[in-house]
């Protein structure tokens, strides 16, 4: 997670004592929202002010704002309606835009989009944005099924001499071993399943459960094997209550986009997916409005016998002020649609032309008709408190030190031109500082920076003032 801090010996150039790249393994990768964990609300939905929470420093009022946005959400109230974050580049539209994610949780899809992603050379814009409401729509689909769970204990592949070749030897059966509160079972599986373990990355001391098809399913990791780290990609479960086979009822999650894509190019196998992709009959390999209403049908079914559920989610999109005309008339027919989801918005433009008009200029770029549809809130400027507030957040979950008086330095950088800025100032300075051979960032750091790099209305001061001596 950390940038490696450690000094190489002297004697190797400059050039390469700067830090190495974070890996790219999850866990090292610091986002520029990481250290941003949720809204920071308390029970009565108002934003906690004394500490920083949920990483998030002021920004109360838009806070409270997509909080009640989370509830609607939650509570299914809010579909086909649309929220538009508004403010000065760099006051935390997107960093509300994580925080709704995180609040919503893993079951309620959340699909994110920037407004350019729509215009590319392949897909039709309007398909683009279609794809992403439908990514937006969840399928809570429930089942009871007979399955065989518990931790693994075993795992022993048996091999057999292969008459037909020559060589090598072919796994002929496995034992499984799996443990549950109530007792313990040994299984005899056939040599696919293994397949199916060994595709699943399962090990001992997984909790893992199979179907009488032969999917297999892993859990997460026993309890009894939780390590000391404060921070893990594992998800830790206990052990299964009951008998290791036993009714279960099982819960899988997909969602709209999933079911078209997997009907499209349908791929045959075991797990739900692939059962998932068999429901509408085709040799197609495309997503076509007719799949869609196809696949619509199949779902309305589940829904009325009672196997599944219609999840609503929030569809994201940044920098609206990106689409063009025909995006927005789509839009409005997309929000009108039965089963829309919760759209939030979010742009740092005042009144701007509507893309693709020759002369519509309107609030943010967006046609009045849109907006509207939106509540609007906005983001408020950061005072210099505030900055350094953000600037310790992330200097922390970067593993950085600061010396005394460079935090009140580089908030005043943030004050004067923007809270990115001050952001971005960090990497680089402690690049200087490690260069330097220093643990923690210095002020000679900083100073030695400001020589290096300029902020944006310096060097465009400076490059007027070269054209016009
Ligand atoms: N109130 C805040 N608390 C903590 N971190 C914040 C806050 N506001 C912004 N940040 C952080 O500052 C950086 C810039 O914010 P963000 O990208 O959300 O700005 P933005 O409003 O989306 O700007 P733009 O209009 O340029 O897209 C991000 O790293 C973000 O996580
Ligand atoms: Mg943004």
């Amino acid at each position: 997670m950390k940038a490696s801090t450690s000094t190489t010996p002297s004697s190797v150039p400059v050039a390469h004592k700067a830090p190495l790249p974070p890996s790219s393994s999850r866990s090292s990768r610091i986002a520029p929202h990481s250290h941003i964990k949720g809204l920071g609300l308390n029970a009565e939905g108002r934003a906690i002010t004394d500490t920083a929470a949920g990483g998030f420093v002021g920004q109360e009022n838009a806070r409270e704002a997509c909080g009640i946005i989370v509830d609607l959400v939650k509570s299914r109230r809010f579909s086909g309606r649309a929220l538009l974050l508004v403010g000065a580049p760099g006051t935390g539209k997107t960093a509300l835009a994580c925080a709704v994610s995180h609040e919503l949780g893993s079951k309620v899809p959340f699909c994110p989009m920037v407004g350019s992603e729509v215009y590319s050379t392949e897909v039709k814009k309007t398909e683009v944005l279609a794809e992403s409401f439908r990514r937006a729509i969840g399928l809570r689909i429930k089942e009871t099924k007979e399955v065989y769970e518990g931790e693994v204990t075993e795992m022993t592949p048996s091999e057999s001499e292969n008459p037909l070749s020559g060589y090598g030897k072919t796994i002929s059966h496995v034992i499984v071993g799996l443990k549950s509160v109530k007792g313990t079972k040994q299984l005899r599986l056939d040599p696919s399943i293994y397949e199916a373990m060994l595709k699943e990355k399962i090990v001992v001391g997984d909790v893992i459960y199979i179907e009488h098809s032969g999917a297999v399913k892993r859990v997460g990791r026993s309890d009894a094997y939780a390590s000391s780290y404060d921070l893990e990609s594992e998800t830790y479960v206990p052990l299964p209550k009951g008998d290791v086979h036993k009714r279960k009822e099982l819960v899988q999650d997909v969602t709209l986009g999933d079911l078209d894509a997997a009907n499209a190019r349908p791929q045959g196998g075991q797990d739900i997916m692939s059962v998932m992709g068999s429901l509408v009959k085709t040799g197609r390999t495309e997503v076509t409005e007719k799949l869609r209403k196809e696949v619509n049908k199949v779902v309305k079914g589940y829904v009325d016998q009672g196997v599944a559920e219609i999840v609503p989610g929030v569809v994201f999109i940044d920098e609206v002020h990106m689409l063009d005309i025909e995006c927005f008339t789509y839009l409005n027919a997309l929000l009108e649609s039965p089963m829309a989801p919760t759209v939030i918005f979010a742009t740092n433009r005042g009144n701007a032309l509507v893309r693709g008009t020759q002369d519509l200029v309107s609030p943010h770029g967006i046609p009045v008709d849109l907006l509207d549809r939106c509540m609007i809130v906005k983001t408020e400027p950061y005072t210099k408190e505030q900055v350094a507030k953000v600037l310790q957040l992330r200097a922390n979950i970067e593993g950085l030190k600061l010396a005394e008086g460079v935090l009140d330095k580089l908030a005043t950088e943030g004050e004067r031109s923007s809270l990115r800025y001050a952001l971005q100032l960090l990497a680089p300075a402690s690049i200087i500082a490690s260069i330097n051979d220093r643990a923690e960032i210095s002020l000679e750091d900083v100073g030695e920076m400001n020589e290096l790099f300029l902020d944006a209305k310096t060097s465009a001061a400076m490059i007027s003032a070269s054209e016009n001596p």
